[in-house]
């Protein structure tokens, strides 16, 4: 028998953590492998958040945060501190997730080593290298040198070939983000901030993308101002995002209202529940658009582009852009006109089955002992 094979699994963000905590779980039950768990910390608390409620400790953290990080400080400090955790633990492969800084710059770094990079929630594209930025260009980056793409969906698979890929190494497991939803969402859950929401229909809002700060994310904000101005009956909840920039410009704009409420990021168990209970999402998450569809929920996304067209195929997702009045417009045709809402809330899954870190787990493990 040769030498047991050891799996380095790294992420530094709330999105990435909830997406790959599944995977870390399901690698840590096989005995036939080695599961070490790295986080760049390129997000403190909002990580640590997500690692308690799974319940998972990582073996090294990078501690990389500052506040108002620029994209230089995270690819740099990932890179240098990753090289040293590489260094002293020679894996076998390295698994990272989807678009953020910390995930291009852990796969540089193994490429740099050599040591193969598995990519989870790859082939995701919108061909726009603006937008989102720079996750478009992360995740285009990381598709290069990785030897394993793990697709969610057959779109993001034909994406990859068409690239250019080795059709031998694209394999289509569904999104963990379902994985995760299974575990999460409970009938019985009770908040505080449903108690205030008190049966009234309510908006869940959140915000944070970087090519949407400064004026785009202004027009945001009128728009949700003026249908809650416009309508006290309605509530809005909204868990800001840490960044100080985004948290000062909700504040001054919408800090008065009293049938919003503001709130610290969530953890993801009250943020997926409260999810499952609201009326609609207005968001430009990447992540919340794998959710919503199979909550069956329906999400304007505040963005120009999406990598994920499935969700807006199923009819759960429609983007609306940065504009205020084409933001108000599309909010109020949904809470006025019940068959354009009862259209848009039919619940459908084009993620997967929620088996997804099993499958990654299995061709992993089965890839890992083929090879010399
Ligand atoms: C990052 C990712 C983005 C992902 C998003 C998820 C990049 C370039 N961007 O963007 O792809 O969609 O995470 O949320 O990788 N902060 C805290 N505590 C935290 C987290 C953030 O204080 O737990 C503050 C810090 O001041 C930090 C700032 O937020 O400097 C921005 O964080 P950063 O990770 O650089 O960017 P995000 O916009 O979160
Ligand atoms: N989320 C959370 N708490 C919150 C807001 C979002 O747990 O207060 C979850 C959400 O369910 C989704 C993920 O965080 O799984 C999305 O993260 P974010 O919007 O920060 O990043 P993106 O998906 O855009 O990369």
């Amino acid at each position: 028998m040769g030498k047991m094979k050891r799996i380095l699994i790294t992420f530094g963000t709330r999105p990435e953590a909830i997406k790959m905590c599944p995977l870390v779980l399901e690698l840590k039950r096989r005995s036939d492998v080695q599961t070490i768990v790295c986080v760049s910390g390129q997000h403190r608390e909002m990580l640590h958040q997500v690692l308690d409620v799974f319940g998972v400790k990582p073996d090294y953290d990078l501690s990389i945060m500052k506040p108002k990080q620029t994209l230089y400080d995270v690819t740099i400090n990932v890179l240098q501190k990753f090289r040293k955790v590489l260094a002293a633990e020679r894996p076998d492969v390295v698994l990272v997730h989807g678009d953020t800084t910390t995930t291009f710059a852990a796969a540089l770094s193994a490429f740099y080593e050599q040591i193969p990079v598995g990519h989870v929630e790859a082939g995701l594209r919108t061909y726009d290298i603006a937008s989102p930025f720079p996750e478009e260009f992360n995740r285009q980056a990381v598709g290069v040198v990785a030897r394993f793409h793990f697709a969610p969906t057959l779109r993001a698979k034909r994406n990859l070939l068409a690239e250019g890929k080795d059709p031998a190494t694209v394999y289509v497991t569904g999104n963990t983000a379902i994985d995760a939803l299974e575990t999460t969402v409970r009938p019985n859950f009770t908040h505080e901030v449903l108690d205030w929401v008190a049966g009234d229909r309510f908006l869940l809002v959140t915000a944070h993308r970087r090519e949407n700060q400064g004026e785009p994310m202004e027009q945001m904000f009128h728009a949700l101002r003026r249908v809650l101005v416009e309508r006290p009956q309605l509530k809005a909840v909204y868990p800001l995002h840490m960044n100080p920039d985004i948290r000062a410009m909700a504040n001054e704009k919408l800090g008065d209202l009293s049938n919003l409420r503001m709130v610290p990021p969530m953890d993801v168990l009250d943020f997926h529940n409260l999810m499952a209970r609201s009326t609609l999402v207005l968001t430009d998450s990447g992540g919340i658009q794998e959710e919503a569809p199979a909550l069956g929920i329906p999400v304007l996304v505040m963005r120009n582009t999406t990598e994920r067209p499935e969700g807006v195929e199923a009819g759960t997702l429609r983007l609306v852009g940065t504009q205020e009045e084409a933001i108000y417009e599309a909010i109020t045709t949904l809470l006025d006109d019940p068959e354009a809402y009862q259209a848009m809330s039919q619940a459908s899954n084009p993620y997967g089955d929620g088996t997804a870190s099993r499958q990654i787990a299995h061709i992993l493990i089965e890839q890992l002992h083929e090879e010399p």
